[in-house]
């Protein structure tokens, strides 16, 4: 199949978790998302938690005001969530499972399992003309259930696979490789995303079927050392290599 240029998003959640950490206004998520679109990403992400634990409501306003790239509000799928959706309209909306104990998102959602709590909230997004996306794991079932309800687009979790090494972590690609063909094959636009580094990214930025890396924890990290922008334009050429 042809190889399209698959996009980065960069998540800039943990900009916002390092400004929380004084309770001031510095480091500002809005300004890395600049810096980030400078250095080669495609969109940016950000995830309104619940518990507003990074990303505030006022970062979701500047992005949508300031933004010149794509916005994927990563939301629960709570009432709360879908108001601020329809009020900011984002070009994307990517529904995700939320605990509020969690330190990270940790598992996909379940799709299948929550069929018709789902569908309101995805009929409503659409409605509003925003692109639906549904995190989660590499599961046929799930990529069905996603069928079913009409989400263009589905998020493959990709944390398992960055935790594990060895045959586990092959066998975890495998899986992954698998469930972005099939929903491929399904027409669902494919993404993934979640843990993803220098040294997990290529192989799945290889599989050809996929369109979307969202990528944040990781550069956020990194740009400690050599910045974000430097990091950024890294992770994309790593992304460019293996696509090449
Ligand atoms: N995709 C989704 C749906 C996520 O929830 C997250 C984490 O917020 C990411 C991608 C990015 O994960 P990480 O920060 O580990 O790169």
């Amino acid at each position: 199949m042809r190889r399209n240029k698959l996009r980065l998003g960069v998540n800039i959640d943990h900009v916002a978790t390092i400004r929380n950490a004084r309770g001031i206004r510095h480091p500002d998520p809005v300004r890395a998302a600049g810096l980030a679109v400078r250095a080669g990403a495609d969109g940016i992400t950000a995830h309104l938690r619940e518990d507003r634990r990074h990303i505030s409501d006022e970062d979701i306003a500047a992005l949508s005001d300031v933004l010149t790239v794509p916005l994927n509000f990563e939301m629960a799928a709570t009432d709360e969530m879908l108001e601020i959706a329809l009020r900011h309209k984002p070009h994307a909306a990517c529904l995700v499972p939320e605990k509020r104990q969690e330190l990270t998102t940790e598992g996909g959602l379940d799709v299948a399992g929550q069929h018709n709590r789902l569908k309101h909230y995805v009929d409503a997004l659409k409605r509003a003309g925003i692109r639906v996306s549904l995190f989660i794991d590499p599961s046929n079932e799930q990529l069905d259930a996603a069928v079913d309800l009409g989400a263009p687009v589905t998020e493959i979790h990709t944390g398992a696979y960055c935790e594990l090494v060895g045959e586990p972590q092959q066998e975890e690609l495998e899986r992954i490789r698998k469930a972005v063909q099939y929903g491929h094959s399904k027409g669902l636009e494919m993404h993934a995303g979640h843990g993803l580094a220098y040294e997990t990214v290529s192989p799945v930025a290889a599989m050809p079927e996929l369109a979307e890396l969202n990528i944040g924890h990781f550069l956020i990290g990194e740009a400690i050392f050599h910045g974000l922008e430097a990091s950024i334009a890294e992770m994309r050429r790593l992304m460019d290599e293996a696509r090449a």
